[in-house]
């Protein structure tokens, strides 16, 4: 999405240790007209798979997953990243390591929300190392869904995690695609593979 490339171009910032800081359209302030177009293509993109549900975690996945989902005419569902008080019944849990935070947290969702003969989207806002996806892959296999195919704004793809899902035969599609990035520049690939 040449959309996703320029915004990053124009509004992104490269942080030490590999980070695109994306405040001022995606994680700390959302552009609207512009998640509308994030929506859109996703819908785009995945429109012949059937898809029954969209799936993301919390935080910044949730507004993407949530324009998908209006695209799509479809509900999400957002996995919480602790047992919320919220959270009753019979819940599908996994552990996520985050690469970027080197910290171990839970992943829950309820089972009432996912369910076997579901067909799912994975949607976030980054792909970095993987794991966030991975987590939610998980969270399907437990609920007996299948996974669709995963939809991300950003693939880091220096940081592998695309490619550990592709090898899995996972369909990933991410909206921008960053082979490389210094201080200086930002440089992208259309080789998802
Ligand atoms: P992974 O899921 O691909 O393995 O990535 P990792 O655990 O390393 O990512 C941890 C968090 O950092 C995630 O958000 C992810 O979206 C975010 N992240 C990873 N790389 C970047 C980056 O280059 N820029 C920005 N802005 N975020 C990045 P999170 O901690 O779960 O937070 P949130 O979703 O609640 O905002």
């Amino acid at each position: 999405m040449k959309a996703m490339e320029e915004k990053i171009r124009k509004e992104g910032t490269v942080l030490p240790g590999g980070i695109l800081k994306v405040g001022s359209f995606l994680n700390q302030q959302i552009d609207t007209e512009f998640l509308k177009e994030i929506g859109d293509e996703i819908a785009r993109l995945f429109e012949k798979e059937e898809i029954t549900k969209i799936m993301t975690i919390e935080s910044s996945g949730i507004a993407i997953a949530a324009a998908a989902g209006m695209s799509m005419g479809l509900p999400v569902i957002f996995a919480k990243k602790h047992k919320a008080s919220n959270v009753d019944g019979e819940i599908l849990s996994t552990k996520i390591h985050s690469f970027t935070h080197g910290n171990d947290y839970e992943a829950v969702v309820s089972r009432d929300y996912l369910k076997e003969g579901d067909r799912v989207l994975l949607v976030d806002d980054f792909l970095a190392s993987g794991n966030a996806l991975d987590g939610l892959m998980d969270l399907a296999e437990l609920a007996g869904a299948e996974v669709a195919g995963a939809a991300v704004a950003i693939e880091k793809k220096f940081q592998g995690g695309g490619d550990k899902l592709r090898v899995r035969n996972v369909r990933v599609e991410p909206l921008a695609c960053i082979e490389k990035m210094t201080d200086t520049e930002i440089i992208f690939t259309d080789n998802k593979r």
